[in-house]
């Protein structure tokens, strides 16, 4: 039976996901089994850098005249027409609402055109599950339950992941994000936006022992974050000038390490079941943050496992991944009535659930 010949229950699984909550454009293909069959990200960073950070206004209107075309790329390379597809998902929040109009908006508009699921994916959700995708690591997946650090430019949490749709919040930032830290740092130290890969850099030709910093809540009860005050403290050095930058940013990136180790062993503390440490968001590709990360896990006897960079930072594979699971494990689509919302903590996602 040729597939034109099947009922759509029959069809086998494609589901297109797209992103655009921040300054990434992404599409994706996923199959039923999570095999990519194609994806992109087109990075707004150029049309943002000159202002030092995302713009909002900026950000939407690129996402609008960029989705279409990027989708029906990512389509093509797929081998794959709006036809073929058995469900379109698109990041809902949380997220710049310019951006989740876009992309939420163009996911409903498919599902309508083609009479097919539409699922409005958290995207928070998206990056606490990536690292479940088959054949993504060179490990087995990590199984539930597991706690995510989820390390980027607009977020800083431990989350307990315990199941698709299951997460708790174990502890967040009072502040900055800690993507936005390394930003800040490094824009006192006179590096390009966005610096975090920058200061990395710099920090290598750095001795870290020379600039003593503050590390903000080592050792405090729970798994908070807080990164002002090792800002501030920054920012008062660059100003003394008596300290090399690379110096500087060598303290800040030992410091920033340091904290985020002491937080995710308090958070493993917190969620002694956590089979692994799963580290995800741009600031995971920080090579002090990683090993000190891993000798956090190592220390509680689990591993840190961090999928391929491209999928630790914003994409649309991960949001297409959490339709896949979300279908697997049995949970509705959404209404095409779904409002997309900038605020949506993960627990809010369980309202949606049976109780276990
Ligand atoms: O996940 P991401 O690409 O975007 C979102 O924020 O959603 O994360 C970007 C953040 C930026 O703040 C960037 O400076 C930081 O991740 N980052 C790094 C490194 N690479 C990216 N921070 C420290 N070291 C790096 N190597
Ligand atoms: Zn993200």
């Amino acid at each position: 039976m040729g597939e034109s010949a099947m009922s759509k229950s029959e069809r086998p699984v494609r589901v297109l996901g797209l992103e655009a909550s921040c300054d990434e454009t992404a599409a994706a293909v996923l199959d039923g089994q999570g095999r990519i069959m194609a994806e992109a990200v087109l990075s707004q960073e150029a049309e943002h850098a000159r202002f030092g950070g995302v713009v909002p206004e900026i950000a939407a209107r690129a996402h609008l005249a960029a989705l279409p075309g990027l989708a029906a790329r990512v389509l093509d390379k797929a081998g794959l027409g709006y036809g073929d597809l058995t469900a379109v998902a698109g990041t809902a929040g949380p997220g710049l609402i310019g951006g989740l109009i876009v992309g939420s908006g163009f996911a409903k508009g498919v599902a309508i055109a083609r009479g097919i699921p539409f699922f409005a994916i958290n995207h928070l959700e998206g990056h606490a599950l990536t690292a479940r995708i088959p054949g993504l690591l060179d490990q087995p997946p990590p199984a539930f339950p597991y706690l995510l650090l989820l390390l980027s430019g607009g977020h800083c949490q431990c989350v307990a992941v315990e199941g698709v749709g299951r997460y708790r919040r174990l502890g967040t930032t009072l502040d900055d994000a800690v993507g936005e830290a390394f930003d800040k740092a490094a824009k006192m130290l006179g590096l390009p936006w966005p610096g975090g890969p920058h200061l990395e850099r710099l920090a290598a030709q750095g001795d870290a022992s020379v600039v003593a910093l503050p590390r903000p809540l080592l050792g405090r009860q729970g798994c908070d974050f807080s990164w002002s005050g090792l800002k501030t403290a920054v920012a008062q050095r660059v100003a003394k000038g008596d300290a090399r930058a690379e110096d500087i940013a060598a303290g800040f990136q030992a410091a920033v390490a340091a904290v985020l180790a002491d937080r995710a062993a308090h958070a493993l503390a917190m969620f002694p079941a956590a089979t692994a440490v799963v580290v995800a968001g741009g600031v995971a590709a920080n090579g002090a943050v990683r090993a000190a990360l891993a000798r956090a896990a190592a220390a509680r006897g689990v591993p840190m496992l961090a999928p391929p960079l491209r999928l630790c930072t914003d994409n649309a594979v991960m949001i297409a991944w959490a339709a896949v699971e979300r279908l697997h494990a049995g949970l509705p689509a959404d209404s095409l009535g779904h409002a997309p919302r900038p605020r949506w903590p993960l627990e809010e996602l369980l309202s949606g659930l049976a109780p276990i």
